[in-house]
């Protein structure tokens, strides 16, 4: 590995770290067996096919190929360089590493990060402050508390309340030292339009804190306390604040989302948080009704089914759809939640109580599919289809819908439930569907394509090959016998010669290693990939290791012989016997040679 830290530091980082821990935080693994499966964060599938063993701490996915250990699956997974990752990992396990030099913008931007992060500290305890403050807070409480939320609640959430005085925050935040620089950075101020001075963006409002994974207050929502509009003002764009990677509430509900392995999904701050006071503690907030990319892979790594549970009016509309399809093209299972007309989550938990919301929305969610087809037929007014107008009408607009569906059975299955709804053959909607899918496309461009070439690659790679490099990587005893009949340049693909150079090294140095420390030795992530994946592929060979050894080196050689004696066949075929009949000779006894050599490498 690069040598910014030494390698025994790179060790008591590893050995920190659980590695199902770690994966564990951003999908659920289950015990099967000796390993733990989860579903792939690495890319959408709806089973699982991504294995941890516990034991060797690798992962592998057999679906994309995805594989290696601690430092491969944080950098992958965080988007980090190998340096960063070892330095997320020492700080999390307090383990000190020697500073990393930044560059003089780097430090800058991190500083400015930091202060803005201070900034909304302050704010939000200056906001509570206000909030439980006699003086200042008690329209805005009994505000909340009509709203029926505790003071448990308001504390855990860190909701607050912004004076209606024009600065008062900005005069607050001006004593502590802060500058108008970062408050305006931090989207807190706003310079006055009449020349100089600054007034608070967030004036009469009870404030949420929008909170990172991380726990720090990244920007603020405000909510007008009347029926004046905006109803909402939120912190604008800053160097902390990317709305689009935000759900509200996650931090606080991750760890019961991945209990359950469900996410509830509402529209607004304040359906989270009475869901949340109840005691349905799954949930988190959009904020806005089309859910991002980001989003949804971020809830993607926590949980496999997501239920849409917006407002009875916003659930229909277009963005919303987006936002799920999102979600579906994630990985996720999406359903959806349907309200009594115009109600909010809110509303009704408050009305019903939250086993009643459980029972009678939660759980009788529609997925996604049938969702859109029940949405489309009330939206066509139709409740029998004996009309044929009526019929071709419902046709034309849920083929859209069934075009998306990229699973076989599953599309089978819709064809056959509409089928039997309008008494319409299956054969004639499948006809109708090919129609749509010629003009958009076919649904296969929905799914994330394989972007690494290498995970492709490796099903043609020689099976002989890929077994020694197995038993060497299990084995360190067998690597002497392999490096005695192959050249590291006897295997066929780039990165396994590297393995192979490797773990030679290490065979002529004495060096022995395990399972679980061997991808220690390999600096590339490419091969730490590999190695993992043969490491954690079941031995599925019968045979005794020594007799494996011994027809893959045999294999290996073979191929080789008889790959050379193709070449040689081509360069004869290509000769022109009355001209080069010396060299066409030259090359037959070459080719008898070779031809021998394979013969008695097979006995
Ligand atoms: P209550 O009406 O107090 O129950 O609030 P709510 O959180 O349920 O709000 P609502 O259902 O009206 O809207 C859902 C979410 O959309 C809110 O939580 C906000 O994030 C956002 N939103 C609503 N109104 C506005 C607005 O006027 N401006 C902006 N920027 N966002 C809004
Ligand atoms: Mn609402």
């Amino acid at each position: 590995m690069e040598n910014f830290v030494p390698e025994e530091t790179i060790e008591e980082i590893r050995q920190h770290f659980d590695l199902v821990e770690v994966i564990s935080n951003y999908t659920a693994l289950k015990k099967t067996g000796r390993n733990y499966m989860g579903l792939c964060p690495f890319h959408s599938e709806k089973t699982a096919s991504f294995t941890v063993s516990a034991e060797k701490q690798l992962y592998h996915c057999f679906g994309c190929g995805a594989g290696g250990n601690l430092f491969t699956f944080v950098m992958s997974v965080e988007n980090l360089n190998f340096r960063e990752a070892v330095t997320l990992l020492a700080e999390r396990a307090g383990i000190s590493l020697p500073e990393k030099p930044l560059s003089s913008g780097e430090k800058q931007f991190k500083a400015l990060k930091e202060e803005l992060l201070e900034i909304n500290e302050v704010s939000m305890k200056f906001f509570s402050g206000a909030l439980f403050s006699r003086k200042y807070g008690s329209e805005a409480l009994n505000y909340l508390r009509k709203r029926e939320l505790n003071d448990s609640t308001l504390k855990k959430f860190g909701i607050g309340y912004a004076l209606s005085f024009g600065d008062s925050l900005y005069r607050f935040l001006k004593k502590q030292g802060f500058s108008e620089d970062k408050m305006e950075k931090a989207g807190l101020i706003i310079p006055s339009s009449r020349g100089s001075g600054y007034y608070d963006r967030f004036r009469n409002r009870i404030m949420f804190p929008i909170f990172n994974q991380q726990n720090q207050v990244v920007g603020f929502g405000g909510r007008i306390l009347d029926q004046s509009q905006p109803k909402y003002l939120n912190s604008p764009e800053t160097p902390i604040y990317n709305k689009r990677k935000i759900l509200y509430a996650l931090n606080f509900s991750r760890y019961y989302i991945r209990e359950k392995d469900e996410a509830v999904i509402f529209e607004g701050y304040t359906d989270v948080i009475t869901a949340y006071q109840e005691g349905l503690k799954n949930c988190a907030a959009s904020l806005g009704t089309s859910l991002t990319e980001e989003q949804a892979e971020a809830l993607r790594r926590n949980t496999s089914t997501v239920v849409i549970a917006y407002d009875s009016d916003t659930a229909g509309e277009a963005a919303a759809w987006r936002g799920m399809d999102i979600l579906t093209k994630a990985g996720c299972r999406v359903k959806v939640a349907e309200l009594p007309e115009s109600m909010d989550p809110d509303e009704f938990i408050k009305k019903k109580g939250i086993r009643a919301f459980e029972k009678e929305i939660i759980e009788k969610s529609l997925p996604l599919i049938d969702y859109k087809l029940q949405k489309i037929q009330r939206d066509i007014g139709v409740t029998s289809f004996n009309n044929p107008e009526e019929k071709l009408l419902y046709i034309r607009k849920i083929m859209p819908v069934l075009a998306q569906i990229d699973n076989r059975v599953e599309l089978d299955v819709y064809l056959q439930k509409v089928s039997s709804q309008i008494e319409v053959q299956v054969s004639s909607l499948k006809l109708e569907l090919r129609k749509v899918r010629d003009t958009k496309g076919k649904p296969g461009s929905f799914r994330q394509k394989k972007t690494d070439d290498a995970a492709g690659k490796e099903f043609v790679l020689p099976a002989a090959e890929k077994e020694l490099l197995a038993m060497m990587l299990k084995y360190p005893q067998y690597t002497g016998e392999v490096k005695k009949w192959l050249k590291n340049t006897d295997f066929s693909y780039a990165p396994f010669r590297k393995i192979v150079d490797k773990l030679y090294e290490a065979a002529d140095q004495g060096k022995t290693y395990t399972e679980a420390d061997v991808s220690n030795l390999f600096t590339g992530l490419e091969e730490q990939r590999i190695a993992a994946a043969l490491i954690l592929e079941e031995e599925k060979n019968p045979d005794s290791r020594e007799k494996i050894i011994k027809d893959c080196i045999k294999k290996v050689k073979c191929s080789q012989l008889s790959s050379k004696r193709r070449e040689i066949e081509k360069e004869i075929s290509q000769l022109d016997k009355q001209q080069d009949g010396e060299k066409i000779k030259e090359l037959l006894v070459e080719w008898s040679e070779l031809k021998r050599l394979e013969k008695e490498f097979l006995l």
